[in-house]
């Protein structure tokens, strides 16, 4: 209809084409032009504005639609339009095979769920996720955590070895086979999967992990614990570990943390008091007393291993990530553990962006981020807040999964951080209904909107009604105590959804 070019184009809808759909129009004589439908329009001359004419206004209905140019299908592969339809041509719904081949949708083997407007199946591919990273961001509530659990569902299938940080302990349900979804319409089968569940906690506030996680606290040295220390430690703070460590040593050795908050202790600078600080929260966590995990069980093909950070502090929980991923790419590099994924809920919490605060985990995620593709270590990093991640580990993260954003500072981070970022994207990722995600980079070559499939196994992120019947936590996890104090990281709504809300609300309501 009117003026075409070779970039859009309007069509007069004689059947279905719903936004977002895709459809095709002869370019020349013999290959196909794609294009994705943006928007439609229905207008009645009878109703405009201008004329208002009684009679008979059904018959002037008409529906339009404005489809942008995606490129032309030729010899199998996606060429840039150079000409314009040609205005009279029909315009057909493009067939699942040309969406495919258009889209780049066919290269992949992890199945993340349909095309929006089509019943066609969207995958990724394992290799160029794992080895390139991938991230996941979205506000609270869009889908994140259940998304990321498809992705992971389909990495196991394909034989790969997880290591997932879960501050909400809700990827334990892994475990479990999901009961409610559209299993036949997404073809999906619930089943179960393989997981260990570690809990760096004591056993008493986490009853419900298989194992606990413990390191080797014998000899630890000076650049072994600094690395764990949060960024704020200070030099000087810095020096007194040194020089602890260096008596500790010239005393001959076996030593553990105890003797080094002891021989802290003896320094006489004043700042020895905030190293002591944090020297005891981990001596009080238990963290290194025990039989040290073996590294190698983390990682193992086509299980999980789940480190249940609830009820352990904010802080903390960065200093045992530190850690934890510093061994564990260390390790890697010597090729003494197994390749895999590492997965990072919450990530603004570990990897927060300057100025949104500071942990420990920072440089070593970021080591990872930028290094671990060589030594086959991938990243999945999950975030509510984009705008408060680190910058230099989202830029490193080849595919994007996004869901509904509409936070302004969160959508400029997205902008930022992703090529060919349109505004028209953006307008796109507010509106996202949940469980609905963009595909942005990897194999795919154009933006794409996909209804995420079902989970297969029982999703563990389901929030507790507050005000309800009182069967409150349906997973069966009691609830450890949360940090109480200030806490500016925990803005996800989800340290609420832990309170056991039945009992004191029954009592208020005399139930
Ligand atoms: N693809 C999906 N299919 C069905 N339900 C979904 C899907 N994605 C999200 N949900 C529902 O939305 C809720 C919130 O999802 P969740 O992943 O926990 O959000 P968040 O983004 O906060 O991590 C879940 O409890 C789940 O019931
Ligand atoms: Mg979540």
């Amino acid at each position: 209809m009117g003026e075409t070019t070779p970039f859009e184009f309007k069509f007069l809808m004689a059947g279905e084409a719903p936004r977002g759909s895709y459809v095709k129009v002869k370019e020349g004589s013999k290959d196909w032009m794609v294009a994705q439908v943006m928007e439609v329009t229905r207008s009645n001359v009878a109703y405009s504005l201008s004329a208002i004419d009684e009679e008979n206004p059904g018959a002037k209905e008409r529906v339009l639609g404005l489809a942008r140019v995606i490129g032309v299908a030729s010899g199998g592969r996606l060429e840039m339009a150079a000409a314009p339809p040609r205005p009279g041509d029909p315009v057909f719904r493009a067939d699942d095979h040309l969406i495919e081949m258009a889209l780049g949708l066919s290269k992949g083997n992890l199945y993340i769920g349909l095309l929006e407007g089509h019943d066609l199946k969207v995958k990724l591919d394992a290799d160029a996720l794992v080895q390139k990273h991938c991230s996941i961001l979205a506000k609270t509530g869009s889908g994140k955590s259940y998304t990321a659990a498809v992705v992971l569902e389909e990495l196991l299938e394909k034989g790969v070895a997880l290591l997932i940080i879960d501050p909400h302990g809700e990827y334990a349900s892994m475990k479990q086979k999901n009961s409610k979804g559209e299993f036949a319409r997404f073809d999906v089968s619930p089943r179960g999967y393989d997981v260990t569940v570690y809990s760096p906690a004591s056993s008493a506030a986490a009853p419900h992990a298989d194992r606990p996680l413990r390191f080797n606290g014998r000899n630890l040295t000076a650049r072994e614990i600094s690395a764990m220390l949060p960024e704020d430690v200070t030099n000087s703070q810095r020096g007194v570990l040194y020089e602890a460590i260096k008596v500790l040593e010239a005393e001959g050795g076996d030593y553990g943390l105890e003797e080094i908050i002891a021989q802290a202790e003896k320094d006489s600078s004043k700042a020895k008091w905030g190293l002591i600080g944090h020297l005891e929260a981990l001596a009080d966590l238990g963290i290194f007393s025990g039989k040290p995990t073996g590294l190698g069980d983390l990682l193992q093909r086509g299980r999980a291993s789940i480190i249940d950070m609830t009820g352990v502090p904010p802080d903390l929980q960065g200093m045992i990530v530190a850690k934890l991923l510093s061994d564990l790419f260390e390790a890697r590099k010597r090729g003494r553990v197994n390749p895999g994924m590492v997965v990072v809920e919450e990530a603004h919490n570990y990897i927060p962006e300057r100025g949104s605060g500071r942990a420990a985990s920072t440089p070593v995620i970021r080591t990872i981020a930028a290094e671990g593709r060589k030594f086959g270590l991938g990243l999945l990093v999950i975030s509510q807040r984009p705008a408060r991640v680190d910058k230099n580990v989202i830029s490193q993260c080849n595919t994007q999964i996004i869901l509904r954003v509409t936070n302004p500072n969160d959508l400029r981070a997205l902008s930022k951080g992703i090529e060919g970022m349109s505004s028209e994207l953006e307008e796109e990722i507010k509106r996202l209904p949940p469980g609905t995600a963009m595909l942005v980079g990897g194999e795919i070559e154009h933006p794409v909107t996909v209804k995420v499939r079902p989970r297969k196994s029982r999703h563990g992120g389901v929030s507790t009604p507050i005000v309800g019947d009182g069967r409150a936590d349906r997973g069966g996890k009691a609830a450890p105590p949360q940090p109480k104090g200030p806490d500016k990281r925990q803005d996800s709504g989800k340290a609420e959804r832990k309170e056991p809300a039945g009992g004191l609300l029954r009592k208020i309501l005399g139930k």
